[in-house]
Parts: C-alpha cells; structure tokens; sequence
C-alpha cells in the first residue's frame, strides 16, 4: 500500500481519533483536525507516541463557521504541495431547540453540511495533484430521518433534533453523489456510515431524561471505536477500491439506498443551495 497525506477533520476524539490513530500505525502522514489547539496538540503527540509515527500534523478551526475553513485550506497548501486522502469526519448533534452560528445558520447544517462541501470544494486543487485522490465523508444510518422541504433546507420552520440530523446527514451524502457526478479527474467520492458507537457525539443531544435512558438501553449494542472507524479506513486506503466513487459503505460493505432518497431534482436543490451559500469563499476558485 502507497503511503498517503492524509486530512481527517474532527480527529482528536471519538471515531476520528480512532481513524487517524490506525492510519498513524500503517505509516501513512496524517493531519489531524481539531478546533481546540491544546486538545489536538495533545492528540497528535498520543498518536506520535504510540504509532512510532512521526509524520503527525495538526491544523485547527472551528468548521462551522465557513470564514475559517479558507483559512485552514491556505495552511496546508502552505506546508503540503498535494492531498490524497480527505476524511469529512467531523459533525455534531444539537439539542431541541434551533441554535445558529454566528454566521446565521442553523448549527447541525453548519458542521455536518456546508462545512464538509466547502472543505472538499475549496481542496479540490490539492487534492487534483495526488496521483489518486480520495474524499471519505461520514454520514449515518440516520439519513432516512426526516422528511425534505426544499424550502427550508436550515429547518427554519420544521426544526427537531432527529430531524436536522438526519437530514444533514442525507444532504452530505447528496452533496458526495454530486461530486461523484461531476466526474473531477483523479478524485473519488465516497460516503460511510459508522454504526452506533459510544462517543462524544451525544454530548448536547443526550440531554434530558428519555434520551439519557434510551443511550443506557442501547450502549451495551454499540460497535467498539475500531469497528466504528473501520469503513472510513478501508474506504480511505483499502486498494479494493481505487477508482471506485458515488458509494455508500457501511460495516465495510456497500450499502444500497433506497431510490425515495436520492431524488434527482432533491440532490441538485441541496447542491445549489450549498453553492449558494458558499459562493463568497468559492468566488477564487
Ligand atoms: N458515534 C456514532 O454512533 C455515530 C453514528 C453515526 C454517525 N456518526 C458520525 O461520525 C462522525 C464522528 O462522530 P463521533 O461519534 O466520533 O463523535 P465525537 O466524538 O463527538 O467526534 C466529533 C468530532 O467532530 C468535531 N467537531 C464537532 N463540531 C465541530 C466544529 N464545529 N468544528 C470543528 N470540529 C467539530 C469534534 O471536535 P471536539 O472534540 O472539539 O468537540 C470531534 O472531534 C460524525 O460525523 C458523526 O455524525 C457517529
């Protein structure tokens, strides 16, 4: 297997730590991302420490406020010439109520949605110079939640905590498809799902007494962290699947989408309001 430069975004816990620390063992570089400096540096060296690897990077942001992602993306093209693999793992869950960012979108579409698009649109260049590039984006088995509005993709009026995150989820994954469609020369384009595991994500949303006993109930079911981040390391590296793009894996098997959620006419709304949204920091690209 060729060692790659890898980016994996919310690496310094839970699933993403998981997935940089086995790709830190086979040798690859990795960059992690975090948005705590303290907490990331600490990582990285955990990660240095115990995979014998040196070649541990770090870059830092808040990803759900799109005025950094630039940013970042300016930082590795600084220290890196080309990108291999970009692993969209970071996201998040809310709670009952619709919270905004500073930047006036709802929190949950922020971080699981724009900020992955952005990402991978504004790489796209770096990525374009590897020999063979690769974008895993984590999603969830939840992306059948909620029903579609295409008028209010931000949940302005319909918002629940089940709701925005299975749509952000369903979008992310819409939002790969189109990519994959877009045919970028010497990129695939692939989205996961992990399975249920114990990590941090529950954080906010696990507040309350119900959602606190359903997580006791269910935790004795939940995958082991390797097992979780397995699908997005064989999806990231695995030689099985070079040129392979538009998928969605889970439990390290392709997964088949039922046709009701991947409406043509649906994916090119999401796309479009995405492209939209963005366009101030895509305007130089
Ligand atoms: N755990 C599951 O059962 C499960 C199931 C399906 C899908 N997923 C997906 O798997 C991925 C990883 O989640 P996880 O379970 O490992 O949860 P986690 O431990 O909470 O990890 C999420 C990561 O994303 C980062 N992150 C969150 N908001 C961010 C922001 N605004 N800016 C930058 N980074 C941010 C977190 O950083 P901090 O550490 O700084 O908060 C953390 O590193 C997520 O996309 C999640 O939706 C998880």
């Amino acid at each position: 297997m060729n060692k790659k430069i890898i980016l994996i975004t919310g690496a310094n816990s839970g699933i993403g730590k998981e997935t940089a620390m086995t790709l830190a063992k086979e040798g690859h570089t990795v960059i992690i991302h975090g948005r705590n400096i303290e907490k990331t540096k600490k990582v990285c060296e955990e990660i240095k420490n115990v995979s014998h690897n040196q070649n541990i990077d770090m870059v830092c942001a808040d990803l759900s406020i799109m005025s950094n992602i630039p940013k970042i993306v300016a930082e590795l093209e600084s220290r890196y010439n080309s990108l291999d693999v970009l692993i969209n793992n970071a996201g998040g869950q809310y709670g009952n109520t619709r919270e905004v960012t500073s930047e006036g979108h709802e929190k949950t579409m922020a971080i699981n949605v724009l900020a992955p698009f952005l990402l991978t649109k504004l790489l796209l260049p770096m990525l374009q110079k590897s020999k063979s590039a690769r974008v895993v984006t984590v999603s969830s088995a939840s992306y059948s939640v909620g029903k579609f509005d295409a008028k209010d993709i931000e949940l302005n009026d319909g918002y629940s905590l089940t709701r925005s995150y299975g749509l952000s989820k369903r979008y992310v994954y819409w939002i790969m498809q189109k990519f994959a469609q877009s045919g970028i020369d010497g990129v695939t384009f692939n989205t996961v799902e992990p399975g249920s595991a114990d990590s941090d994500l529950g954080r906010v949303s696990r507040n309350g007494k119900l959602a606190n006993l359903v997580y006791y109930l269910w935790k004795p079911m939940m995958w082991s962290m390797d097992r979780a981040a397995a699908t997005s390391i064989y999806m990231a590296v695995s030689d099985n699947l070079e040129g392979v793009s538009g998928r969605f894996y889970g439990n390290l098997k392709e997964k088949n989408i039922k046709s009701k959620f991947r409406i043509q006419s649906e994916i090119d709304e999401v796309w479009n309001y995405c492209n939209k949204i963005c366009k101030d920091f895509l305007a130089s690209c």
